[in-house]
């Protein structure tokens, strides 16, 4: 048995097995993602698309369900106040502009993990109207521990009607 040729045999495995887990471990599954086509730009996304500022917040649906849109950037979310209706159906599609982020919604079991350049997809409802505290989850650098922002469910009777421009706060009722 050639020692050589197995101890360099035995290395270029190891080397083989690492490359795709550190890669898997910082960066999910984005594969799964760019084939359905989540993906965004994170350097534009203030510029055009779907994450402008304007279009950022909460958006009432037809079916009386609203989708919530946002971005996770270091050190902040934004908006940072969104209003919801208790109880109806929640389409959240959040984005980060740069690093890795992990949105968790204190007092709840959500937690959605955010990447550059994929929109994050989840379904959630908030069954009781309250204040829930949002925080980020994964550190991203020395902001990490202040990256929090607020959700505030009300009563699905007592929710505004959301003017564009009022999506992306929380005091428009
Ligand atoms: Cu964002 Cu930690």
């Amino acid at each position: 048995m050639n020692w050589r040729k197995l101890r360099t045999f035995l290395l270029t495995v190891l080397i083989l097995c690492l490359i795709p887990a550190t890669r898997y471990y910082q960066i999910d599954v984005p594969l799964l993602r760019f084939l359905k086509g989540s993906h965004v730009d994170p350097l534009s996304l203030h510029l055009s698309g779907e994450f402008v500022e304007n279009n950022l917040g909460t958006e009432q649906n037809p079916d009386g369900s609203v989708t919530v849109r946002m971005i996770a950037q270091q050190y902040l979310f934004i908006p940072h106040c969104i209003l919801v209706p208790a109880g109806a159906p929640v389409h959240l599609r959040v984005t980060s502009a740069d690093a890795v982020h992990s949105l968790v919604f204190n007092d709840t079991d959500y937690a959605v993990k955010v990447l550059p350049g994929t929109i994050s997809k989840a379904e959630l409802q908030f069954p009781r109207a309250g204040d829930y505290k949002t925080v980020c989850r994964e550190f991203c650098g020395a902001g990490h521990y202040a990256m929090r922002s607020e959700l505030k469910v009300v009563p699905r009777d007592q929710f505004p009607a959301l003017r564009p421009e009022e999506r992306g706060i929380c005091a428009a009722q």
